[in-house]
């Protein structure tokens, strides 16, 4: 697949095995983030075994940066083809004690980025009459789960964002889908479990084993099940599936 892929977030977690996922199938992958360094870190790594891969910050929040990088990147090989956002922030804290920085930077980081990419990123795949848009969304924007009310209501309106632009580009070779994971097995899993752990007194361990029981499976999702279905939503192939929302969750939500 010769394509030209961005993937926000791309130098951590899900974001970067999508990005690896993509470039092993022969795309030219740009990889967005805030923290340049980590970006690059994660670009010469996944480089190492000839993948056209390269990292430019961005904080999708800021609308000028995005067309900044839309600027990078045609200079660099030309329009995007593929747009993955995964970009994400979370924080887990009871409604009554979530600051309302939280909320703003939440919604902010993980509804508002997504349409600041869509925005400056769709009208070059319109105008090419193909393209793809997939969204990292997560099992809470399907139902409700507690102490994470901002992110929850980010990842619904996320697929709210998800299911409109569908519908508007249905008849111009443009398909849009979200993908849902439950929790993945990465080092923001992980990191949630230690303060959880540390809050509860559980510990990590046992949180994360709640985690996994949360799921019929009984397991955590791999980060790379996740990038294989983004690279089979964004394929030539998959024409015909739009405005979906697909969950990769060890049975845990069946919505
Ligand atoms: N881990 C899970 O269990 C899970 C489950 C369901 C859904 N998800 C979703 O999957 C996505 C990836 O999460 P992850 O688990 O891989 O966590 P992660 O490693 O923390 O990845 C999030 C990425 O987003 C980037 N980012 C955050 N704010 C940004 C901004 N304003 N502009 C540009 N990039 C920004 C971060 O890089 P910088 O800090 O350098 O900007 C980071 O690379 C998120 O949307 C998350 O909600 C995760």
């Amino acid at each position: 697949m010769d394509k030209i892929v961005l993937v926000t977030g791309g130098g951590s977690g899900i974001g970067a095995a999508i990005a690896g996922a993509f470039a092993e199938r022969g795309c030219r992958v740009v990889i967005a983030g805030r923290d340049e360094s980590k970006l690059v870190t994660a670009a010469e790594s996944m480089a190492q075994n000839g993948a056209q891969l390269r990292a430019i910050a961005c904080d999708v929040t800021r609308r000028e940066q995005v067309r900044e990088l839309r600027q990078r990147i045609q200079e660099l090989w030309g329009d995007v083809q593929i747009l993955v956002n995964n970009a994400g922030i979370a924080s887990a804290v009871s409604f009554a004690d979530m600051a309302d920085e939280t909320w703003d930077k939440t919604l902010e980081t993980n509804l508002t980025g997504a349409y600041n990419c869509c925005k400056v990123f769709l009208p070059a795949m319109v105008k090419a009459k193909w393209g793809r848009i997939v969204n990292i969304a997560s099992t809470t924007a399907k139902v409700g789960y507690s102490h994470v009310t901002a992110y929850t209501a980010s990842k619904h309106g996320l697929l709210g964002l998800t299911r409109s632009l569908a519908l508007e580009t249905a008849r111009v070779g443009v398909t849009v889908n979200a993908i849902c994971p439950g929790y993945v097995d990465d080092e923001r899993t992980r990191e949630n479990a230690r303060i959880m752990g540390e809050n509860t007194g559980k510990g990590a361990d046992a949180v994360l084993k709640l985690f996994a029981v949360a799921a019929p499976q009984n397991r955590l999702i791999d980060a790379s099940e996740v990038a294989e279905l983004a690279c089979l939503i964004a394929s030539p192939e998959m024409s015909g599936m739009t405005g979906q929302a697909i969950n990769v969750d060890g049975g845990a939500v069946m919505q």
